[in-house]
């Protein structure tokens, strides 16, 4: 596994990227709007006030991640194995595009497609993030979330799989 991963039983909640630094906005289910998309970024309680910290995290390539709301009764592809991945009409991607690492910033939340401008790859949000358009070739890695007692957002755990560019696959092949 690369990429992002949970440090050792540590909460992992997710920031809104229009907090300030230094304060923490901690997201809720009901921050969004059915349809609506929000960058989030994972962050440790450890990371709280800790400024210096959250800079790397904001800076961290892999760190930004699409938390989606699909409106009720949305029809959803999932993977085998993630299943339980979703919370509710939640979903959480990696915003890093697959190909060469763009962040895939462009949410078309009609036609459930996130768009990578780089080279135009199309991400379908409601079959796994998988690539229906472009260069791409591998789904956005999918963050596992659930809601904790407090109504936050938190992640249940690291992506299954790397994040961004699978440059390690290309090299290993024959
Ligand atoms: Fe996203 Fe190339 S980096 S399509």
């Amino acid at each position: 596994i690369t990429g992002w991963k949970p440090l050792g039983g540590e909460t992992v909640y997710l920031r809104s990227q229009s907090g300030v630094l230094g304060e923490i906005d901690r997201v809720r289910p009901e921050d969004m709007q059915p349809g609506a998309m929000m960058t989030v970024f994972p962050f440790r309680e450890s990371d709280r006030g800790e400024k210096e910290l959250l800079l790397a995290a904001e800076r961290a390539s892999d760190a930004p991640v699409m938390l989606i709301r699909l409106r009720p009764g949305t029809e959803v592809t999932k993977r085998p194995g993630q299943e339980d991945f979703n919370y509710g009409d939640y979903y959480a991607f990696s915003k890093i595009c697959t190909h060469l690492g763009c962040p895939a910033s462009q949410y078309d939340s009609q036609n459930h497609i996130t768009l990578c401008p780089c080279h135009q790859s199309e991400f379908l949000i409601t079959a796994s993030a998988k690539p229906i358009f472009g260069p791409a070739a591998r789904p956005l890695p999918q963050l596992p979330i659930t809601v904790n007692e407090e109504g936050y957002f938190v992640a249940r755990g690291g992506f299954i799989e790397p994040v961004g560019p699978g440059f390690w696959e290309r090299r290993t092949r024959p």
